[in-house]
């Protein structure tokens, strides 16, 4: 009886879907992973791109799209693609990180990623999913509603995508190995980007410097993304406003500002109007910076803003352009004030009980050195090597299958489900930690959820080493940020102030300096799910965890079967 429900739910679902999705497309791409010469701050690079396109290729589609993306890997290096923010229903195995969803395609094979876009309109990015490798791998994904409908916003005249990007005058290969031999962190990078172009405050770049036009009176959708490996940026344009209407695919009640601040792996919808006199006017990034004592870029990328309509003599590099103010490096108090602005456009459905109640500690940490190490290899402080975790636990990624063929294989060893639900040892957290505190463990455990659960977790920062703003991503889902804070999380008195109206729904949360956040969403995604520190410095320490989400009933619950082409080990 039950199994005989269960076919005739599919059956009406695979008929409903079909009637719905009439005008829906299925896009095929070609992606060859390639060594090409690219030319930045007066030196030439051997740079891993796409198809010899740095940025890489834009894909456009509309909700309900199909994607078909045969990646071919002609590189040296292992890669994999990750459609950052796809909810990828049912179909997890079209992921991408390495070794949790699928084993790296090596040089010289090809996979091919399949997935299906569903409600989900607004900006997204693909970036490789392998070492350092997304340093130059990356695109935008843009999300258009489906054919015949409209944004909740005017039709803009144009639409822009802003890759902000981070840029090494080396092999950032090199650059990460080099780290991990040393146990120091790496070096910073030479400059910022936007589509690929530092701009015109770097040597060697005038010439290439992005240009956006815009006409008096329309409007302009900059569809910004924080592309950047490690760094967190201020974005801003000179003399205009920049009014929000939607962050990770996910539309939001309008507002005003004059800067945004993306964490890595976020992205952030605004539209400017040309309502100023129509000249040139630099948009620029720079970093916000919430570690303490850590080196990093303080340089500043620009692209310009150029009215069509400005005078000819205005035109061209003769007229400087106007400059924009940009908010201090450390200036947090901007950071919370723009992400306390951010509302759902409507009333949401938040779960409102809760099944799985978790608390994870995210920071860094310092290993003493392993006695077989020499001293080069522990140059992190005091003769150190840095590492990172959440609850204590450094993770290690498996590197003979991946985490979800053994799960579905049912592979033993190769992960733990042993990820502990609260930290270990409860302590003060944004305070000044006992050094005892500061080595986490190693290991390769993940949570498992039941499907359909209702699920909160607390995000909260540790002092450890040093607090810092971390953007926490996870994969195969989109939550609801309910709440954050400075400081300790502490259920008696915070609980009373969340958000259970009109929360903001995203992809990446930035986690504030030296406090937490609080998100919650519902596990109807089966599959296994990588929640890691966008900061691609800090993955390789350790900060990562996998939720490993199980079949619910019947087919439609449950994951696909694996492609015949999935790279095996
Ligand atoms: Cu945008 Cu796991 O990444």
């Amino acid at each position: 009886m039950e199994a005989l429900k269960t076919l005739f739910l599919a059956i009406f679902v695979v008929l409903a879907s079909a009637l719905y999705s009439a005008n829906a497309k299925i896009q095929e791409h070609e992606f060859v992973i390639q060594a090409t010469p690219v030319k930045r701050l007066c030196n030439t690079h051997s740079t891993i791109t796409v198809n010899g396109q740095f940025p890489g290729p834009t894909l456009e589609v509309n909700n309900g799209d199909t994607l078909v993306v045969k990646v071919t890997n002609k590189a040296r290096y292992n890669v994999t693609i990750h459609w950052h923010g796809i909810r990828q229903m049912r179909t997890g195995w079209a992921d991408g990180p390495e070794f949790v969803t699928q084993c790296p395609i090596r040089p010289g094979e090809s996979y091919t990623y399949r997935f299906t876009i569903q409600g989900q309109e607004g900006t997204l990015w693909w970036h490789a999913h392998s070492s350092w490798l997304r340093a130059t791998v990356y695109g935008a994904l843009i999300i258009h509603p489906r054919e015949g409908e409209a944004y909740p916003f005017t039709k803009p005249k144009r639409e822009t995508p802003i890759l902000l990007g981070e840029w090494w005058d080396a092999n950032p290969i090199d650059v990460v190995r080099q780290a991990t031999q040393t146990g120091a962190a790496p070096n910073t990078s030479d400059a910022y980007t936007i589509n690929g172009q530092p701009g015109d405050l770097y040597k060697c770049s005038s010439q290439g410097t992005t240009i956006v036009p815009i006409d008096s009176g329309e409007t302009n959708l900059l569809r910004v993304i924080n592309a950047a490996l490690n760094q967190p940026l201020f974005f801003t344009v000179a003399n205009h406003k920049l009014t929000v209407v939607g962050a990770d695919a996910s539309y939001l009640k309008p507002f005003t500002t004059n800067v945004i601040m993306l964490g890595p792996g976020q992205t952030t919808d605004v539209l400017i109007q040309g309502d100023q006199p129509p000249t040139r006017y630099y948009m620029a990034a720079r970093a916000y910076q919430s570690a303490q004592n850590a080196p990093f870029d303080n340089t500043t990328t620009t692209a310009i803003l150029e009215y069509k309509s400005a005078p000819c003599p205005t035109k061209g590099s003769s007229i400087k352009p106007v400059m924009p103010s940009l908010p201090a490096y450390n200036d947090t108090n901007t950071v919370t004030a723009f992400s306390k602005s951010f509302r759902s456009p409507r009333k949401v459905e938040v779960p409102a009980e809760i099944d799985d109640n978790l608390f994870f500690t995210i920071g860094l940490g310092l290993n003493n050195c392993p006695k077989n190490f020499n001293a080069n290899q522990c140059q992190g402080p005091n003769g150190t090597r840095f590492t990172a975790s959440m609850n204590n636990v450094s993770f290690v990624l498996p590197n003979n299958v991946s985490i979800l063929q053994a799960h579905h294989l049912g592979v033993q060893g190769v992960f733990t489900t042993d990820f502990p639900t609260q930290p270990p040892v409860k302590f003060d957290y944004t305070g000044n930690v006992s050094r005892s505190l500061w080595q986490p463990v190693q290991g390769t455990k993940v949570t498992k959820l039941k499907f359909g659960s209702r699920v909160q977790i607390v995000l909260q920062d540790t002092s450890i080493v040093t607090p810092e703003n971390h953007p926490i991503h996870l994969h195969g889902y989109d939550f609801y940020i309910v709440a954050e804070g400075f400081g300790n999380f502490d259920p008696n008195k915070d609980t009373s102030k969340f958000n259970l109206v009109d929360p903001p729904m995203r992809n990446t949360v930035a986690v504030p300096v030296n406090g937490w956040a609080v998100i919650r969403f519902v596990a109807d995604n089966p599959g296994a799910w990588i929640m890691h520190c966008h900061l691609d410095v800090h993955i390789g320490w350790g900060l990562a965890t996998v939720l490993l989400v199980d079949n619910g009933v019947g087919l439609l619950q449950s994951i696909e079967p694996p492609p015949e082409d999935l790279p095996l080990c």
